[in-house]
């Protein structure tokens, strides 16, 4: 019977497709993490000395947040992914080149977060079924942060 559950007491082979489905979330949050410090640096343009800070903000964000799901998956008894190989493999988000006007960096910006919006209510449905509420809570708080980012970027290009 103890072989079934983990450390915190939730069924190993229920968690397998929550471990699962975080990979590939971490992976995504990695290609975005890229792409926001890619605009970080290239952005140009009358808007500069707003954005170049407010990607720096962003990309800050994202760097605790990958810490913190690959930690969670840890706890989960998993292993996270760690190499780019991977993370191109499994991610959601593409990569984002040379983008160095304002509007097309929050425009792209606007594009990660709502596909990562997407998948963490997604990941958030599959954790649940899991009774992995711990996980779906962690989501709930990116998705809410993230949801007003969108709006505030979307407000920014009018
Ligand atoms: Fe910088």
């Amino acid at each position: 019977m103890a072989d079934t559950t983990n450390q915190i007491g939730l069924t190993k082979t229920e968690l397998a497709s929550v471990i699962t489905a975080l990979n590939t979330l971490l992976s995504g949050y990695h290609l975005f993490y890229l792409n926001v410090r890619g605009y970080h640096w290239n952005v140009k343009g009358e808007h500069f000395f707003t954005l170049h800070p407010k990607f720096e903000e962003l990309y800050t964000k994202l760097q605790l947040q990958i810490d913190e799901i690959a930690e969670r998956i840890l706890t989960l008894g998993g292993t996270p992914l760690h190499a780019y190989s991977d993370f191109i493999k499994h991610s959601g988000i593409t990569e984002d080149k040379d983008v160095f006007d304002g509007r097309a960096c929050v425009q792209g910006t606007i594009k990660g977060l709502q596909t990562l919006i997407k998948e963490q209510r997604q990941v958030a449905l599959v954790a649940e079924e899991a009774c992995d509420q711990g996980t779906a809570d962690i989501l709930a708080g990116y998705v809410q942060d993230q949801e007003k980012e969108v709006w505030m970027y979307n407000a920014f290009l009018g």
